[in-house]
């Protein structure tokens, strides 16, 4: 028996699941999740569009919903996210220059100071790096600020919340031969040698078939902990739920000392936002599926 929090504890890691505030009304939905998992990230409730929906008024209502729940229910919290090119605010996407620049670093520390000290991670910048084999930062109002955008989030960040440990998320960073992997190692090995603050990088892992799972994860997960910082596994999910595949990715985690955790991107298939790939560990009637079976195994 045991549960995934549980048996990740025993390692001194977290298992944990991306929740959504509208569904903290389903029975079913917190029953599994209070019982699997000890960690929460808010799946869409600490986004920019969600926490500063005009400009200098932040609203914090739905993230303090998902917050407080994780900690009736004794979990921790990651942060998700800072500074995105994606779901940000109608008035943020219409900025650009010196005028978004100075947004994105009130955004920062507006968020942050309202859950200063509570939350054990941040995910201060998502996605900066584009697909494909260019290894290029990706095209974005805020890129467009400057290069120096990413540095001065995490500067800003550290400032706002000593207490966090902030991290850099993607997805497709899993496979250590793409060009956007060793875009961001990159990048990271600058900030560490430079000494911008970072503390972690974040791999998504939402595994298909045109991005699948590779068995070198665990060397790109090595890779980066032996720049300086942790990782973890942020949001996965795969196609499929192949009982082998979550299997090893819990593997290549626990073989890297500083993997500090999981975390799965929704609870049921019919919770993912991938929901037709059936890529989750409960199906949509709460039963365990066989990669949870697997997974557990593997903790
Ligand atoms: C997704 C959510 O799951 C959806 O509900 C929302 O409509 C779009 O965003 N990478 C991320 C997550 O960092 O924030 C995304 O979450 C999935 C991809």
């Amino acid at each position: 028996e045991g549960t995934l929090g549980g048996a990740a504890a025993q390692s001194g890691r977290y298992f944990g699941a991306a929740i959504a505030s509208g569904r903290l009304g389903d029975g079913a939905y917190t029953s599994i999740a209070g019982r699997e998992f000890n960690s929460v990230t808010p799946e869409n409730e600490m986004k920019p569009d969600a926490t500063e929906p005009q400009q200098g008024r932040f609203s914090f209502a739905a993230g303090d919903r998902v917050y407080n729940w994780a900690v009736q229910n004794g979990k921790q919290v990651r942060g998700h996210t800072l500074a995105w090119h994606s779901q940000q605010p109608g008035w943020m996407q219409n900025l650009g220059g010196g005028a978004l620049r100075q947004a994105m670093v009130n955004h920062i520390n507006g968020v942050m100071a309202h859950y200063k000290g509570k939350l054990v991670q941040w995910d201060v910048v998502n996605e900066a790096f584009a697909d494909g084999s260019s290894g290029a930062r990706r095209d974005s109002n805020l890129q467009r600020t400057g290069n120096d955008w990413i540095e001065v989030a995490f500067r800003t960040a550290r400032a706002a919340d000593p207490g966090a440990k902030l991290c850099y998320n993607d997805y497709n960073i899993e496979n250590w031969t793409w060009a956007k992997t060793q875009a961001v190692y990159s990048m990271v090995k600058d900030f560490k040698q430079r000494g911008v603050p970072i503390d972690c990088v974040g791999f998504q892992s939402h595994f298909n078939n045109d991005s699948p799972y590779d068995g070198n994860f665990r060397t790109t997960l090595r890779s980066f902990a032996a720049l300086g910082v942790d990782v973890a596994v942020t949001e996965l999910d795969v196609q499929g739920a192949p009982a082998t595949t979550y299997a090893n990715v819990a593997n290549d985690c626990l073989s890297v000392p500083r993997c500090l955790g999981i975390t799965v991107w929704g609870v049921r298939d019919t919770d993912s936002w991938r929901s037709e790939q059936s890529p989750l560990l409960f199906d949509g009637n709460g039963n365990k599926k066989p990669a949870y079976t697997s997974v557990l195994g593997a903790l």
